[in-house]
């Protein structure tokens, strides 16, 4: 990706393989500090953005871990837009909803004390930019975890800070992407720097890339896709699969214990197990970090494909990076093996979702008089 002019400037928080900054580089912004604490999504992060944002490398502002006492806050370069997809652990519906008294459940309390730091730095001297706009990710069930109490906590707190809040679920699906996945996105304005009294969030985008901001159309006019779009050639995936020596095809063992499971969890009678897709799928389900240890979320059939076997085969990398929007197949390239691939894509955000909310927060927000 080329660089582009700067209009705004903003921070990356917990942020992963870079969703965020795609999507914000793409509208014109421009990364001034970004913070991830896990070795090998670092090193996919600067693999790709050593070149288009060499400053936050050169300049000591690619920090690790936010909770670190030597970091001063005050010292963060002053930003536009705050971007944070904190860590979901906590609030996840397969967590262990521990949520706030969880200590990582505290990082919200990280990101208020970076906009608090802001805030205070301009009560002393008005060139200290305020950031005037949040954005922030989580999964789906945020909003109802602890009985609705910590999304309160979340929303009353950035209130007290003198933001505005807008908060909706968003699918995936309705942006381009193959994939059922919904997360919660909040974006929260600061009011005396932003007049403003609502956001209108985007819920996909049609077949000419037009938003539709009427959620109960998305269904019907959300651009249509499916599967096939993502998945690599038999041919292209033979060539990989010899050039790298492996295969992508689960093991026969894998295989019998996914049907053997499926049938016991049915005989109980729930739907767990794995679950299977092909060309024609409209979508498969959420990819998750957990995605590298069998699979069994996101299985591709390759029953009658010539020359595959008949077993299912889980998602080759450049498949995961593509399920989620990356630009895999321009510039975006996989530095770490494919275990580390599958958990930062699956911990990742979609990039057609985050380049859509974008747009909308610079022409509805930033722009806004
Ligand atoms: C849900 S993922 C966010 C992914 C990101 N939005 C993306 O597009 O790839 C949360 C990230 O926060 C990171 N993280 C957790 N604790 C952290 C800390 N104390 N400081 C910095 N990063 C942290 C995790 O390693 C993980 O990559």
């Amino acid at each position: 990706m080329t660089k582009k002019k700067t209009d705004f400037k903003f921070i990356d928080l917990f942020a992963g393989i870079g969703g965020f900054h795609i999507a914000m580089h793409e509208h014109g912004g421009k990364c001034v500090f970004a913070s991830e604490i896990d070795k090998f999504a670092r090193k996919t992060y600067e693999h790709n953005f050593r070149n288009l944002s060499p400053e936050i490398f050169e300049n000591g502002n690619f920090n690790e871990d936010i909770t670190d006492s030597k970091l001063d806050y005050s010292n963060i370069p002053d930003f536009d837009i705050l971007c944070a997809g904190f860590p979901c652990q906590p609030f996840s519906h397969a967590g262990l909803k521990k949520g706030f008294d969880d200590t990582r459940g505290t990082l919200f309390f990280n990101i208020k004390e970076i906009v608090r730091a802001k805030i205070e730095a301009n009560n002393h001297n008005k060139k200290a930019v305020i950031p005037k706009v949040l954005l922030l990710e989580n999964v789906k069930g945020f909003k109802n975890h602890d009985k609705g109490n910590t999304f309160k906590v979340v929303v009353r707190t950035l209130n007290e800070l003198g933001y505005e809040v807008a908060a909706e679920v968003l699918n995936s699906k309705h942006f381009g992407v193959p994939q059922n996945r919904e997360r919660i996105f909040i974006v929260a304005w600061h009011r005396d720097s932003i007049n403003k009294t609502h956001f209108k969030f985007p819920f996909g985008l049609n077949e000419n890339n037009e938003v539709i901001f009427e959620k109960e159309k998305r269904d019907e006019e959300a651009k249509k896709i499916c599967v096939g779009n993502i998945l690599l050639k038999a041919k292209e995936l033979d060539k990989l699969e010899s050039r790298d020596q492996k295969t992508y095809t689960i093991s026969e063992k894998l295989w019998s214990g996914h049907k053997r499971r499926r049938i016991k969890h049915a005989e109980k009678g729930n739907g767990f197990g794995y679950s299977l897709f092909n060309a024609k799928s409209p979508y498969t389900s959420t990819i998750s970090a957990r995605y590298y240890k069998d699979g069994s979320e996101i299985l591709i059939e390759q029953k009658g494909i010539e020359n595959r076997p008949e077993r299912p085969r889980k998602l080759h990398p450049i498949e995961a990076a593509r399920l989620q929007g990356y630009p895999i197949d321009t510039w975006y390239e996989i530095p770490v093996s494919d275990n580390q691939a599958y958990k930062q894509f699956g911990n990742s955000v979609s990039i057609p979702v985050v380049k859509t909310i974008a747009s909308e927060i610079i022409t509805q927000l930033l722009k806004a008089k």
